[in-house]
């Protein structure tokens, strides 16, 4: 097991302290490894590695991102299954849980519905956190993804990038603000008036000297973006439901809406959309959703082996061509 001392640096819990170096670092990584992820060569880097899945709220795309690259770098996986079929059922604390879980696994990914979950369970651990989102917190390897995304599809470097949907709720936006603030990037915001960003996200912003503004409509806002990146309203973190059907219906990107953005603007969406985005959309050159998924598993390869102890490898010896 790593010492303490250690695990800080391997724990992966909110983007709001990464550096520019270290993202730079993993989105490297990750590139080096989408061959792997890609299905056209073999890697087996994290052979008799084991990694946990703890997920206290549902997911498609994280979990199974996460279980597709500890697999196809030669590593195995055991998930504690859902809430009611474990003892947390029986009134087991997360802090218990995670300490016997560091004893069967080499990292843990954690999701869970309370914010600062991850960092609580980070102190009673003895093998990395990876944070996979804690409630309206934050949400560190969807940004990485999202990142990764925009360096491969548009530029990160001078980027004009429109954050749209609920901001109040919205952990992938949350966190992709903080790192996007390692780049210098122009973001816009526009959001139902009840689901604006955080006022402590805005000063923090504000004192990283980042340009925000804000919009009331999309059209508005997306006129000069490089990104629009649109999220689902995150009903289940309303705490009253008629709230939600009072903003539900308020923002949509539409074919019409593209006519007059930029030819080369991206749409990128963490998924899964409801009705936010229409299916017309999927076919336009603008979409990128469906890929910036796929770039999950490079991704989440470089971030599980950075995790384990593998801070980058040589291809030429490593991946082999299938
Ligand atoms: C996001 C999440 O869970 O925060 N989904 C994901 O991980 N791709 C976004 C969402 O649920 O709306």
């Amino acid at each position: 097991m790593l010492n303490s001392a250690d695990l800080s640096d391997r724990n992966i819990i909110s983007t709001r302290s990464f550096s520019r170096e270290r993202i730079d670092k993993i989105l490297s990584f990750a590139e080096k490894l989408e061959p792997v992820a890609r299905k056209e060569a073999r890697c087996d880097i994290l052979d008799g590695k084991v990694m946990a899945l703890l997920f206290f709220e549902p997911s498609t795309r994280t979990k199974m991102s996460f279980e597709t690259a500890m697999i196809r770098l030669g590593g195995k996986v055991i998930n504690m299954g859902s809430v009611e079929a474990s003892s947390v059922a029986k009134g087991e604390t997360l802090a218990d849980t995670v300490r016997v879980i560091s004893g069967y696994a080499d990292a843990i990914v954690l999701r869970h519905p309370r914010e600062g979950a991850a960092l609580m369970a980070s102190e009673f651990a003895s093998v990395p956190i990876i944070n996979a989102g804690d409630g309206a917190g934050h949400h560190p390897t969807q940004t990485l993804l999202d990142l990764y995304t925009i360096r491969r599809e548009s530029h990160l470097d001078d980027l004009t990038i429109t954050l749209a949907g609920d901001l109040k709720y919205g952990r992938t936006v949350h966190s992709l603000c903080y790192a996007l603030s390692n780049y210098g990037a122009r973001i816009n915001l526009v959001s139902p008036p009840e689901l604006r960003m955080p006022e402590r996200i805005l000063e923090e912003m504000d004192r990283r000297r980042i340009e925000i503004n804000i919009f009331d409509s999309l059209e508005a806002a997306v006129k000069d973006s490089d990104i629009l990146y649109m999220t689902r309203i995150q009903r289940e973190r309303f705490p009253d439901p008629a709230e939600f059907s009072k903003v539900s219906k308020e923002m949509r990107v539409t074919k019409k809406l593209l006519e007059n953005v930029r030819p080369d603007l991206k749409v990128m969406h963490p998924l899964p959309r409801v009705d936010e985005i229409l299916p017309e959309v999927d076919s336009t050159p603008h979409a990128c959703y469906f890929r910036q998924a796929f770039y999950g598993v490079p991704v989440r390869m470089a971030v599980l082996s950075m995790a384990m102890g593998i801070d980058d490898i040589d291809p030429e010896t490593c991946i082999r061509r299938i």
